[in-house]
């Protein structure tokens, strides 16, 4: 990723769009905090709905389609994107290696459970992570985790069928499945042993978060990584910046659209929404 490369080029360019996705509205969390740190760009956000979730598949199933979504993004608009935000833990884990290979010039910002700010928040060194089986399961989580090896003990809970539920707003499952995989981490808590901050490793779960917090109680963090992604993603678009933009955000989804309207009228608040629906195989 080299933002410098693209700096050479036309100007034009500063005023793409952004592109980010996810399998469904979960990337939405992310897309809230990029409009706040960077309010004059457009962004085109694409929701895999049609093939979610992406948590409980084999990693080959993914790739394949961070790879179909970002052709998508770079060929299939009226403007191709300048940057992608993979606004998918799973979707990370499994692919944002290839798809920078694939696309060398293209900066490309990945999100990853927050486990380096959950120590940072943490009293008591003991962290539960809640995040899709296949983020969980990749290699580069595996790495993540080892390179924290000591600095705390952390508890990690596959969460199947918690990203789905989210994504059909299914409140009686979402705050059934939150208990239980609450009570399998363990005891939280305040005091020496117990799990005082739990990493929010999906993007959809943070809009379980009142749920969560009626739960655990005020005291424990829930910690999850939108922020410091836009923080990132802005660094990288140093070159690239769009200081002129009109901020306007565009939805595409390859399911259902309406579920997709209401969660970003939701979520982010918006009333206005420019809608393309496409298909994007
Ligand atoms: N929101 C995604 C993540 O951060 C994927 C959820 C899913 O589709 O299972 O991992």
């Amino acid at each position: 990723m080299n933002p410098n490369a693209y700096a050479c080029q036309t100007p034009a360019i500063i005023r793409h769009p952004i592109g980010v996705f996810d399998s469904g509205v979960g990337g939405l969390s992310i897309l809230k905090a990029l409009r706040a740190e960077l309010p004059f760009e457009d962004f085109v956000y694409l929701a895999d709905s049609g093939f979610a979730p992406y948590g409980e598949r084999n990693e080959d199933f993914v790739v394949a389609r961070a790879r179909a979504i970002t052709h998508h993004l770079l060929h299939g608009l009226p403007q191709p994107i300048k940057a992608l935000v993979i606004a998918c833990n799973t979707a990370t884990a499994a692919a944002i290696h290839l798809l920078r290979q694939d696309h060398p010039h293209l900066p490309i910002i990945g999100v990853e459970p927050a486990l380096k700010p959950a120590v940072a928040a943490s009293q008591t060194h003991f962290i539960g992570v809640m995040a899709t089986r296949g983020t969980l399961n990749s290699r580069k989580f595996q790495a993540l985790l080892e390179s924290m090896a000591g600095q705390a003990h952390f508890v990690c809970q596959p969460c199947d069928g918690l990203a789905d539920a989210i994504e059909r707003d299914d409140t009686t499952t979402t705050i059934a499945l939150c208990a239980d995989y609450i009570r399998a981490i363990g005891q939280f808590g305040i005091n020496s042993g117990q799990i005082d901050s739990l990493v929010l490793g999906c993007t959809h779960y943070p809009f379980a978060s009142d749920c969560l917090t009626q739960l655990l109680g005020p005291d424990i963090h829930l910690i999850s990584n939108g922020e410091p992604v836009a923080r990132q993603t802005r660094r990288v678009l140093k070159h690239l910046a769009n200081k002129a933009g009109t901020g306007s955000i565009t939805l595409l989804s390859t399911g259902n659209s309406s579920a997709l309207t209401q969660a970003a009228q939701r979520w982010l608040g918006l009333d206005q929404l420019a809608m393309r629906l496409r298909a994007c195989y």
